[in-house]
């Protein structure tokens, strides 16, 4: 008999992360890897986060905690929601946790019973129907594909919708896509979602700050005020603020759910890491200046990776508004066979023969729920960027 939990192979492990460890395993064998795979920023957290982190040890801030977040941390957070999205919430209604991953499955775990139905849009961030399946639930997904901007239509959105609906998980700039949507875009989203009051969403707005082009950002409780009390807007300093290591991530919503989660909390991890959090209030309260240089230079990048990949027969890659990452689809490379003699059939193959051949390290569409696609994360130097696709460039035209 197993030892292994039943809910155990109801789950895979993330994809992405495997990416990366493959390619890591490749370049420690000598392989000339460059990475795409990484949703992580490739610069350093800034210097006045890190200072506070190293003002926290110093001063002995380094004991437990309250386990869902100092008051200071959950001040700066309330004063964030207020600032940057005009939502007003009290600590009480804030939860601090490790990462936004944490944040997130905390909330499925405390609110899912078996047979409950979740609605995600696809693409869709790796892990949110993998959470969904160890809470209990079912993951139903919505495609949102490339002709509509990889934006959900209220239409896929409403036919999704059952009975057994409690949750919609909406996340905007998207991983793996970067489509941002505008306030109109999600003011007809949250109206089909007042027309189902038994359904609630989950906000994932890890990537906030991270747009260009003079995009606007904004989340569900802010369109549709009237939807506040059934929100849960989730956040984090990982990503905007170059933290991903220090894992902090945070939501705020109705008491009783915020209850619930620090419940799951208590009996699983406790608080998140002490340093971490005094280094997030700094982060929250702090100068926020660094953004619009690293958008800068985001951006920057973006424009480098959609105009090298465009160049490519075969290959359409939008141009996102948001995160750092753009998802070209292959579907007019599907049947055509890489130089090495491997069948391009799915974007699995294309990007294992791609890794294989050209050391080139991307995460395939299906990963995410939409084929065929693949997703280039562009939080890497200029020069990786500009020899990566330049490699991507040949391997394409090598295809028969
Ligand atoms: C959309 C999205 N949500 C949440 C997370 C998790 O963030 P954290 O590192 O804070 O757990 C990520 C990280 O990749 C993400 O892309």
């Amino acid at each position: 008999m197993s030892i292994l939990s039943a809910t155990l192979s109801r789950v895979k492990p993330s994809p992405t992360i495997a990416v990366t460890t493959k390619a890591q395993e490749l370049k420690a064998a000598g392989r000339d890897v460059i990475g795409l795979g990484a949703g992580e920023p490739d610069f350093d957290t800034p210097d006045h986060i890190k200072a506070a982190g190293i003002r926290a040890i110093e001063a002995g801030k380094t004991k437990y905690t309250a386990v869902d977040g100092i008051p200071e941390l959950k001040a700066a957070i309330c004063a964030k929601f207020k600032r940057d999205n005009g939502l007003d919430y009290v600590p009480a209604q804030v939860s601090v946790g490790t990462g936004g991953k944490q944040i997130l499955y905390n909330a499925l775990m405390a609110t899912l019973n078996p047979g409950d139905e979740v609605v995600i849009p696809a693409p869709y961030w790796v892990s949110y129907p993998d959470m969904v399946l160890l809470a209990g639930g079912e993951p139903v997904i919505a495609p949102a594909g490339i002709e509509s901007g990889f934006k959900l239509s209220p239409e896929t959105l409403e036919e999704a919708i059952t009975p057994k609906t409690k949750w919609f998980i909406f996340n905007s700039p998207s991983n793996p896509t970067g489509a941002g949507y505008t306030w109109d875009e999600l003011k007809a989203l949250t109206d089909v979602l007042m027309r189902h009051p038994h359904v609630w969403v989950m906000t994932d707005d890890m990537y906030e700050h991270l747009s260009y082009d003079g995009f606007e950002f904004c989340t569900p409780a802010q369109v549709e005020p009237a939807l506040y009390d059934r929100t849960l807007t989730c956040n984090g300093v990982s990503k905007a603020y170059a933290m991903t290591g220090w894992r902090i991530g945070y939501a705020a919503g109705p008491q009783d759910l915020i209850g619930a989660m620090r419940k799951i909390q208590s009996q699983s991890t406790s608080n998140p890491c002490t340093i971490s959090q005094w280094a997030a209030v700094e982060a929250l309260n702090g100068s926020h200046d660094f953004i619009a240089a690293n958008n800068a230079m985001f951006k920057r990048r973006r424009d480098l990776v959609v105009s090298m990949l465009s160049e490519i027969d075969g290959i359409e890659c939008p141009t996102p508004n948001g995160a750092f990452y753009v998802y070209p689809s292959i579907a007019g490379l599907i049947g055509k066979t890489s130089k090495a003699g491997t069948l391009i059939d799915n974007d699995e193959a294309f990007a294992t023969a791609l890794l294989e051949e050209t050391g080139v390290a991307v995460v395939f569409g299906a990963a995410f729920g939409l084929s065929p696609n693949f997703r280039v994360s562009y939080a890497t130097s200029d020069e990786a960027l500009k020899e990566a696709c330049t490699r991507i460039q040949i391997f394409c035209a090598e295809l028969r």
